[in-house]
């Protein structure tokens, strides 16, 4: 309920003009969007495969095992199989949950324009075009198949096909750290579980000012992220000189636990 009050806020003061209600879409479009970074749930699940499976050899052994290995065994596997299972819930639903509040949140007006950084099979796209019938958004992408499964412009490209929003969204293959659009072209930009994905602080800060570049005065930077949020933060403090708010997203947004949490970072471009 915090999160969500939270979530809301982002809508404070901007257009109330045709804004798309809270709760108008549905969570989740259609299409096919793969789990972000596969090899870690599939990491976690085996995990926790293997430790009951030892447990269960080894309290049957002949003598049995020490009971406290027994123990520790067992429930070492039930943490990495409800680690990767929290993951899972993240990937599939979660991730669409949070950001359709957080879209709706925005007040968008409905004939914006668009940039989703890191779009991979389109998600966040998609939901921007649901929420924008007069407007076009762009989505850029490498296609990484190792951040998403399934990841390429062709996936991306029947996802917008199965929700009827092809025709107002474009999808580009190119570098958010290095942006092919002029400056203030977007009325809003977007970033979702995609600057983590690059490894050099210096690269990220890279993304965080090309996305400032391409706002428009009065454009909104909407980021979720894990890891590295609180560095965001301060960067687009110091860029912009306005406020930056941080807001947790909870457990919707564990990847395997707590310990890889999730925040919402956004600011306004004023100047
Ligand atoms: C974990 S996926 C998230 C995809 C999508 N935003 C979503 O939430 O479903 C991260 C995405 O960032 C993309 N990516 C990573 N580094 C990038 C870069 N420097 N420029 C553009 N895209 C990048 C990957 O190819 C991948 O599609």
């Amino acid at each position: 309920m915090v999160v969500l009050m939270n979530i809301r806020t982002l809508g404070a003061g901007f257009s109330e003009g045709y804004g798309v209600s809270v709760g108008a879409h549905r969570a989740r479009p259609a299409g096919s969007y793969g789990w972000d970074a596969a090899w870690v749930p599939i990491f976690w699940l085996v995990c926790g495969a293997a430790c009951l499976i030892g447990a269960v050899f080894s309290a049957s052994a002949d003598p049995p095992w020490n009971i406290i290995a027994v123990l520790y065994l067992t429930l070492l596997g039930l943490l990495f199989i409800a680690g990767g299972l929290v993951y899972l819930r993240a990937t599939l639903r979660g991730k669409f949950e949070v950001w359709a509040e957080t879209l709706d949140a925005l007040g968008l007006r409905g004939d914006e324009d668009a940039l989703d950084l890191g779009c991979g099979r389109g998600a966040v796209a998609i939901m921007l075009a649901e929420r924008m019938p007069g407007g076009h958004v762009t989505g850029i992408d490498l296609w990484h198949s190792r951040d998403q499964s399934g990841n390429s412009i062709a996936n991306a490209q029947a996802n917008l096909a199965a929700n009827g929003v092809a025709d107002r969204v474009e999808l580009v293959t190119g570098d958010m750290t290095a942006l092919p659009f002029a400056d203030a072209s977007f009325d809003v930009v977007t970033a979702s579980m995609a600057i983590h994905n690059i490894h050099a602080a210096g690269g990220r800060e890279a993304a965080l000012r090309e996305a400032l570049r391409v706002l428009r005065i009065g454009g909104r930077l909407v980021i979720v992220d894990i890891s590295a949020t609180k560095q965001y933060v301060r960067i687009l403090g110091e860029l912009t000189g306005e406020s930056v708010s941080r807001v947790p997203l909870g457990w919707r947004m564990w990847w395997t636990g707590p310990w890889m949490s999730t925040a919402l970072v956004s600011t306004t471009r004023t100047r």
